[in-house]
């Protein structure tokens, strides 16, 4: 059942954006080389808490960090540790905050220093992706839309996309109903309406679309052909007329 959420619950979820929103803006101007993915996540736990909210990752399905650090060919949920940033590599940082039960989703990739002109490239596929996704939630849209753009536009770049992962509904559980993927038809779906919360997260690989997953850690994905991969999201409620973006930086 996809719930659709009541004005305070969307302002909570609201509150919930704005800190995931800061601490990613945070963690954005503290990347340099030479920086370990594990100093992040301790500089967005504080900020996260500091702001009267809890990290939506830790604890969930036993994750024990804030924050995912996947670092180049690694597409999602890597685990933040000892690896010390070099110039030249992305970062996708996926973040999530719960404030007063709400919660808000987001990641971006961010580049380290100068990268190559190609990766600079995946990194504005990504994004607008992204953006071509989200202008299609709009009430009376069917889901699948959504999918459709992002699909259509990460393609365009000559870029593949990762069908494994998801983008889902957003409240006071992390992943509620619906999923929202990222490639398929038009047309397909729930009605979206408003008060609908999503999160849309296109995963774009430079190569092949093929992942799999670290088995010792059981949780980073990589690409299996070692190309890089971006991931960026954003949770955005359906409104009257369009979307609000909640999680903007
Ligand atoms: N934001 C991630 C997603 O929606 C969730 C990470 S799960 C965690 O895919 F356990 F790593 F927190
Ligand atoms: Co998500």
């Amino acid at each position: 059942m996809i719930h659709l959420k009541t004005g305070r619950e969307i302002n909570k979820i609201r509150c919930a954006g704005a800190i995931v929103a800061e601490t990613l803006e945070l963690l954005k101007r503290s990347i340099v080389p030479g920086m370990t993915t594990g100093e992040l996540d301790l500089l967005a736990e504080r900020a996260i808490r500091q702001a009267g909210a809890e990290p939506s990752f830790k604890g969930y399905d036993g994750y024990s960090h804030c924050i995912c650090t996947s670092v180049n060919h690694q597409l999602a949920h890597g685990i933040p540790g000892p690896y010390r940033l070099e110039e030249g590599d992305i970062i996708s940082i996926d973040i999530g905050a719960r404030y007063e039960g709400f919660h808000a989703d987001s990641a971006w990739t961010y580049p380290v220093g100068e990268i190559s002109e190609i990766t600079g490239r995946l990194l504005e596929a990504t994004s607008e992706a992204l953006r071509c996704g989200i202008a299609e939630a709009v009430p009376g849209a069917r889901l699948t839309n959504i999918s459709h753009a992002v699909q259509q536009c990460a393609e365009s770049y000559g870029f593949s996309v990762v069908r494994e992962l998801t983008g889902h509904g957003v409240g006071s559980e992390l992943h509620e109903e619906p999923e929202v993927p990222n490639y398929g038809a038009a047309g397909h779906g729930p009605v979206l309406k408003p008060g609908m919360v999503l999160a849309v997260e296109p995963l774009i690989n430079e190569g092949r679309r093929d992942i799999w997953m670290v088995e010792d850690d059981g949780w980073t994905i990589e690409t299996q052909d070692g190309k890089y991969g971006a991931h960026d999201e954003h949770t955005l409620v359906v409104t009257e007329n369009g979307n609000e973006i909640l999680t903007k930086q």
